[in-house]
């Protein structure tokens, strides 16, 4: 059985602005989820953080459990928590490496107050990126 979880929450510090902060999220990341047989995509625009995430339950709710005590963001809201068919999301880690035109094909400038169902067509456009 697989589950997908779509969240959101505010950056803190340089959390998502600097290379090297996004470096050293992506890196454990990578290695965390392929072992976890997890597979996520992350974005990271203007002090707000979106990231989805999706395997077996078991899996997503470690991880789950981590991002909740990670100081490097903070005011976790979880927009989407539902059991899929199947993966959309493929790489155990993904960036968004264009999270304003993304944004801007909702018609959205921020992510502050994105809906769940907006977070889910952000992810559709990312797999079609
Ligand atoms: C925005 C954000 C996204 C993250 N995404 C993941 C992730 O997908 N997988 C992961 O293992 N850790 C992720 N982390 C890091 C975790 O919160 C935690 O630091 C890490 O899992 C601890 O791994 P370690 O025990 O191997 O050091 C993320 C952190 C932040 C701030």
């Amino acid at each position: 059985m697989l589950h997908r979880v779509i969240y959101a929450s505010e950056a803190v510090g340089a959390t998502g602005a600097s290379t090297l902060s996004i470096a050293q999220i992506l890196g454990v990341s990578l290695r965390n989820n392929l072992r976890s047989d997890l597979t996520s995509c992350v974005m990271f625009h203007d002090g707000h953080i979106l990231q989805a995430i999706e395997g077996k339950r078991s899996d997503v709710d470690r991880l789950l459990r981590a991002l909740l005590t990670d100081h490097r963001h903070t005011g976790v809201r979880i927009l989407v928590d539902s059991l899929i068919p199947e993966r959309r999301l493929v790489e155990p880690m993904v960036l968004c490496d264009d999270p304003a035109a993304l944004l801007a094909k909702l018609g959205l400038h921020c992510l502050s107050s994105v809906t769940a169902r907006e977070a889910e067509v952000l992810l559709e456009f990312r797999k079609a990126a």
